[in-house]
């Protein structure tokens, strides 16, 4: 039995959508803990590339129960629309559960979201943050204010229209809202629809757990965009960190056995604030266009630069990584060498290697230090076919030193590699190969 937590350790989208499908294949239940429709986690099938965004990434197995969990706030009619698109494709393999206590995301927050980021640019020029606009701080906020409805309160009808009237009582700023009768008639057919999926998540989560079943946590957006230790206020509204899926699941914190770190061989971001390791030049733009940097979400380009190892020990001390899973490093191969940041000098001079500061400003003026790694050859198909057969050992030996430098600036092991967008191109590395205590790391430096 295992619980695993599946969590991003930089700006998002390092592909967690793949690490947890790969990783659900053995999972009975696999949870979706926090964020909303701002999440777009792609998974590559032979059948197609397809994005979800509010359903866990466990749908998509035979046996598997993808639960939407309570840390969620869930926009009920496109969770319905991603639902059916994926079983009109015939692609809804596993069971879907949505947690009563999940909050709804309602048009009213869409339309706050982006009636709050175009105040922040008017009223200061580069306070916008850049949100996805699908309403998620104002959701959030509904929710910590206690004005907001749930899942649970969609199929009562008279809860739902009481809820609405008091939400919409303290909107007087907004205007074109959609009018309470006519949303609320909407809600009800949706939530009439989806009533048989509405349940206590918690309760079948705790029994899976004591049954001995595998349960996978999967995380939404990343340790840099949370709510208190990202890179505030450029950051989502939500908890995306390993604690952020305890709480937003109900599982205990002594029920888990580990915590994954995804994290790309570069750093991508989208939407405004801090970036040190940012490559605003032609390097780039290469890793955007190699790496195919697009929201999945938004569809917006994604900001790009090195991989940034202080954020990495950062987001490992602030997750506790049990192990790392580094993703797209065939979108470096054919490099000649490859910049990672392993310490900030900060204007005063003073290094800063595994803490972050906590004010966005200062860290916008942190200058990066960059060691050079030797690259790898490009990965073509004939040698992706050979890692997919021959497994670790056939990575190129400049991308295991690669790896290995990884393992010694964060002390965490990395335990899988991705090389390609498909779902089998993710290679799991053998317990000696690349622990964190060093074990088995000469072996690999070689
Ligand atoms: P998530 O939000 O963390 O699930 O990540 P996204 O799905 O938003 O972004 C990751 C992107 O990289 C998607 O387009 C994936 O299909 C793609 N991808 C995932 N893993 C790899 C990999 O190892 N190599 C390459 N080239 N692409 C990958
Ligand atoms: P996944 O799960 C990347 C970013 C937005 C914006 C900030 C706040 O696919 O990794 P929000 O709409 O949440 O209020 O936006 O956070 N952001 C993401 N960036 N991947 C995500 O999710 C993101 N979810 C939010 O771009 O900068
Ligand atoms: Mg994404």
């Amino acid at each position: 039995m295992t619980v695993r937590i599946v969590v991003g350790a930089q700006f998002g989208d390092e592909a967690k959508g793949k690490i947890t499908d790969f990783l659900a294949a053995d999972a009975r239940y696999v949870v979706r803990t926090g964020g909303g429709p701002n999440a777009g986690h792609s998974i590559h099938l032979p059948e197609g590339a397809f994005v979800l965004h509010q359903l866990a990434c466990g749908v998509l197995r035979h046996g598997v129960t993808g639960v939407s969990g309570p840390g969620m706030v869930v926009q009920p009619i496109a969770f319905e629309e991603e639902m059916r698109e994926l079983e009109r494709k015939g692609l809804l393999r596993g069971e879907v559960l949505v947690s009563d206590r999940a909050h709804v995301l309602l048009p009213v927050h869409e339309i706050e979201d982006a009636w709050e980021d175009e105040l922040r640019a008017r009223k200061r020029p580069g306070a916008g943050i850049g949100t996805t606009r699908r309403g998620i701080g104002p959701a959030y906020a509904d929710r910590a204010g206690r004005w907001g409805l749930r899942m649970g309160d969609l199929a009562r009808p008279s809860v739902l229209r009481e809820r609405l009237e008091l939400l919409y009582a303290t909107k007087t700023h907004l205007s074109n809202l959609p009018a309470i009768d006519e949303l609320a008639s909407r809600l009800t057919e949706v939530a009439g629809r989806l009533a048989p999926l509405i349940r206590p998540t918690e309760p079948v989560l705790w029994e899976a757990v004591a049954r001995g079943e595998n349960v996978l946590l999967e995380g939404a957006q990343s340790a840099l965009l949370d709510i208190d230790f990202g890179t505030y206020p450029f950051v989502t509204s939500s908890h995306p960190t390993s604690a952020g899926a305890l709480v937003g699941s109900g599982i205990p914190p002594t029920e888990v056995d580990e915590v994954i770190g995804v994290a790309k061989a570069y750093s991508t971001r989208v939407g405004s604030g801090p970036f040190p390791t940012e490559d605003s030049g032609e390097m780039g733009q290469y890793l955007q266009r190699v790496g195919g940097e697009r929201g999945a979400t938004t569809g917006r380009p994604r900001r790009c630069g090195w991989l940034d190892l202080v954020m990495l020990r950062y987001a490992a001390r602030l997750n506790g990584f049990t192990s790392l899973a580094i993703t797209k490093v065939d979108v470096l191969g054919g490099l000649d060498e490859i910049p990672v940041c392993v310490q900030y000098v900060m204007p005063d001079g003073t290094t800063l290697r595994d803490v972050l500061p906590s004010q966005a400003d200062d860290l916008d003026k942190a200058q990066p230090v960059y060691e050079r790694l030797p690259g790898w050859p490009e990965l073509h198909e004939r040698a992706k076919e050979r890692i997919r057969r021959e497994g670790a050992h056939s990575l190129p030996s400049t991308l295991r030193r690669f790896l290995a430098r990884i393992v010694e600036e964060t002390g965490v092991g990395v335990e899988y590699v991705g090389f390609g967008p498909a779902r089998e191109d993710t290679v799991r590395l053998e317990p000696t190969g690349l622990r964190g205590s060093g074990a088995g790391l000469s072996a690999w430096n070689g």
